[in-house]
């Protein structure tokens, strides 16, 4: 059964090309657990959404990449031949950058007609943009007659992300849009790249809370991030033999060796290392359906991203803060790379309407504006769509 955006996006197509499109989808992500930690060979136990970017395509007979993006209103063309194409700084590097990656891996692309549309609110932190990567990426392998291997794909996109567009992002949001299993999230080992099934409890619902923040400096802030672990790894080595990522340290090592490195950079890697090793408790208290303790571990998790990494802001800091004053909340935290976007909480499910309820009108209260609420259901990974 086609949705209503399926409709609204192949009338679309068919008015701008005159021709039949050919449908793909790809998620948006929630992650539970595990922020900041996958660029650091670490684990994080991310879902799909039910909220998706959908591509529209069909084959050209040239070498032209023609993309118009319904949500942006706009038309970008491309030469896939053209090698040494420089990033423009707008939402058309995406598409353009995975073209790239997929070339520089040797699959042999055709041209194509393509038109974006989706349900995922853009800059709130629910990875939108590994979403228009996946979903460009699954089009045109599959129009050029290539396989896809889910892996593969994911790694592509999140080169071109790194690489092109020039934020250094961790695999996760990559993955988890093209490798997501309906109705449960993964744990995944972001340096092996294999994962397996984490069931949430029916007992507990998934919600997350929109700040409505959207922080322009927050790929900036990123990266450095991303510096301090790197300078964090370089100084533990002088002491620790062996050692690659953060991942390789345990917190009694760190402890002993904080004086190696300076202190901002001490608490950076303080969080990635106790959030790495929450994520795996936590997978194995969703094993056991222990929820108080899931939601404890979301709980320290804020606490960490808040204090020692510092990617929190106000209005995270505030969501969270409600939440607690709620009732059925096991857990609340701060979602993603931070500085605005969504908290992620876990709620009994009999209290969740209640919650949506309060959360809405506290917040709104205290800062004019009306959050987005959502109750997650896990989706599928990325797919042809429309059929
Ligand atoms: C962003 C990045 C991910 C991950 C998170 C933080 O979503 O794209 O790779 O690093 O931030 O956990």
């Amino acid at each position: 059964m086609e949705s209503r955006i399926e409709r609204d996006l192949i009338a679309a197509f068919r008015q701008s090309f005159e021709r039949e499109p050919r449908l793909f989808r790809a998620p948006g992500r929630l992650n539970l657990i595990g922020e900041h930690t996958d660029y650091n060979d670490g684990f994080v136990m991310p879902a799909a959404l039910d909220l998706s970017i959908w591509a529209a395509i069909a084959p050209r007979p040239d070498r032209r990449l023609r993309i118009r993006s319904l949500i942006m209103d706009e038309v970008v063309e491309f030469d896939l031949d053209d090698t040494a194409a420089q990033p423009r700084g707008d939402w058309s590097d995406y598409i353009r950058g995975v073209a790239l990656f997929l070339q520089k891996a040797g699959y042999r692309l055709s041209g194509v007609d393509l038109v974006l549309d989706g349900n995922l609110p853009i800059g709130a932190g629910l990875s939108a943009s590994a979403a228009f990567e996946v979903s460009a990426g699954f089009a045109l392998l599959t129009i050029s007659g290539a396989e896809v291997d889910r892996v593969e794909l994911a790694k592509i996109c999140q080169r071109a992300e790194n690489q092109f567009v020039g934020v250094r992002c961790g695999i996760m949001d990559q993955y988890i849009s093209c490798c997501a299993v309906a109705g449960s999230a993964l744990l995944l080992d972001c340096r092996s790249l294999t994962s397996r099934k984490v069931v949430i409890d029916p007992k507990a619902r998934l919600v997350l809370c929109d700040t409505m923040v959207r922080h322009q400096l927050a790929s900036d802030e990123y990266n450095l991030r991303r510096e301090d672990c790197e300078r964090a790894v370089a100084a533990l080595s002088t002491r620790i033999a062996g050692i690659s990522a953060l991942r390789d340290v345990t917190f009694p090592q760190l402890m002993r060796h904080g004086d190696a490195m300076p202190e901002r950079v001490f608490r950076r890697a303080r969080h990635v290392v106790g959030e790495i090793d929450r994520t795996l408790r936590a997978a194995a208290a969703f094993d056991a359906g222990d929820l108080k303790e899931c939601g404890r571990l979301m709980n320290l998790s804020h606490e960490s991203l808040r204090d020692d990494y510092e990617v929190s802001c106000a209005e995270l800091d505030l969501m969270v803060d409600i939440a607690h004053r709620l009732p059925g909340v096991y857990g609340a935290r701060m979602m993603g790379g931070g500085f605005g976007g969504c908290t992620i909480n876990l709620v009994e499910a009999k209290h969740t309407d209640a919650f949506v309820r309060a959360m809405a009108e506290r917040y709104r209260t205290a800062t004019g504006v009306t959050p987005q609420i959502l109750t997650c259901v896990a989706g599928p990974g990325a797919g042809p769509a429309g059929l």
